[in-house]
């Protein structure tokens, strides 16, 4: 079996897939207030063009899949399905996914105030989340939460954030603030996480760095005697692009090698022109073969142009 490693060595094991690039709520992190343009639906991934696509890849060694989806957790290989989410939406339709293979999930909450919720996300939902936590926080082991930090707007909640891992088994993950299309980005209110850390030191004396799994995006953490955790993704303070695993596959059908590169290629159009699955594996290796070493760190991702967050997925 052909795996995609790229000359770097590092093994693509992890694909994420980008199944809509429609959302209900506007993060201000992650897209204009206005919205993005939409892809015209019929440049999108139809339901059976994902499925193949992910079984190619399985059969080159992606054992883990991020998203939603049935027939995905029945592909041969494929060992994890995880998906990310805003959680809005989510409830009615948890038990089903669970059901149907979905084994990890990650939910994004920048705040636990909901005046604040709607600052960020300029729109409501917050109740509709909290509940949807309640519900999960069992079901997943643990279940994870990203939190996006900017200063001056929820900074001053990290704390509040870690508490709540005492009694629940959640792994709560700061995220440095990342540049992206559209999104605004200033560096003043990147948080670098090493201040975070500091203030969560502060206030707990007996902070305890827990082991990493090998390509995991955040450094773990735990308050001695919680129950839960807590990690910090540092894609701008100190990025972890030496062990990264991930490939990308945009809504619209690009496949993305990097979440901060620009080079994309279009898997969508091989398969509408009848390309066969050689060509598909043969476009793939030499887009991984010409993955760069590394896109991340803030003094490269702010010179970087992307697409907005919402177009990517993730
Ligand atoms: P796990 O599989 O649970 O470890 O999740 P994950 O961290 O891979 O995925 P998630 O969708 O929860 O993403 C959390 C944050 O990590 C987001 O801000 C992502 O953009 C960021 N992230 C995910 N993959 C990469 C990557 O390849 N490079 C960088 N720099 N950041 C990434
Ligand atoms: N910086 C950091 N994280 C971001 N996310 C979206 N946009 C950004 C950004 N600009 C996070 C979301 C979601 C995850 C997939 O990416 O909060 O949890
Ligand atoms: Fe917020 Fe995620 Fe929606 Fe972007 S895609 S607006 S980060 S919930």
């Amino acid at each position: 079996m052909f795996n995609y490693v790229d000359p770097f060595g590092r093994h693509h094991t992890y694909l994420r897939i980008a199944i809509t690039e429609k959302c209900n709520l506007r993060c201000v992190y992650c897209m204009p207030e206005e919205g993005v343009e939409l892809s015209p639906p019929a440049k999108l991934l139809t339901a059976d063009e994902i499925v193949k696509i992910a079984s190619l890849f399985a059969q080159h060694g992606v054992d883990k899949i991020r998203l939603t989806g049935e027939r995905l957790s029945n592909i041969p290989g494929i060992s994890q399905v995880a998906m990310t989410s805003n959680g809005i939406a989510l409830s009615r339709k948890l038990e089903d996914f669970v059901k149907a293979g979905l084994n990890k999930l990650n939910i994004s909450l920048d705040t636990l105030d909901e005046h604040k919720y709607q600052i960020i996300t300029r729109r409501n939902g917050f109740k509709k989340v909290m509940q949807l936590i309640d519900m999960a926080e069992p079901m997943f082991n643990p279940l994870k939460i990203n939190c996006v930090v900017m200063r001056g707007t929820n900074d001053n909640e990290i704390c509040d954030f870690v508490a709540l891992t005492e009694k629940k088994n959640l792994d709560i993950r700061f995220i440095e603030y990342m540049p992206f299309g559209g999104n605004n980005f200033n560096s003043n209110k990147m948080v670098p996480y090493k201040e975070m850390l500091n203030r969560i030191g502060t206030k707990w004396s007996e902070v305890i760095r827990l082991i990493d799994h090998p390509n995991d995006t955040s450094k773990a953490y735990k308050v001695h005697g919680f129950q839960g955790q807590f990690g910090f993704i540092t894609s701008m303070s100190e990025h972890f692009c030496n062990t990264c695993n991930r490939l990308r596959m945009t809504a619209d059908g690009n496949l993305k090698v990097c979440l901060h590169g620009n080079a994309e290629v279009s898997l969508r159009d091989i398969i509408r022109q009848g390309g066969s699955d050689k060509e598909l594996i043969d476009v793939i290796a030499k887009a991984v073969g010409r993955k760069k070493k590394q896109h991340a760190g803030m003094e490269n991702l702010i010179k970087m142009t992307n697409r907005p967050m919402i177009l990517i997925g993730g």
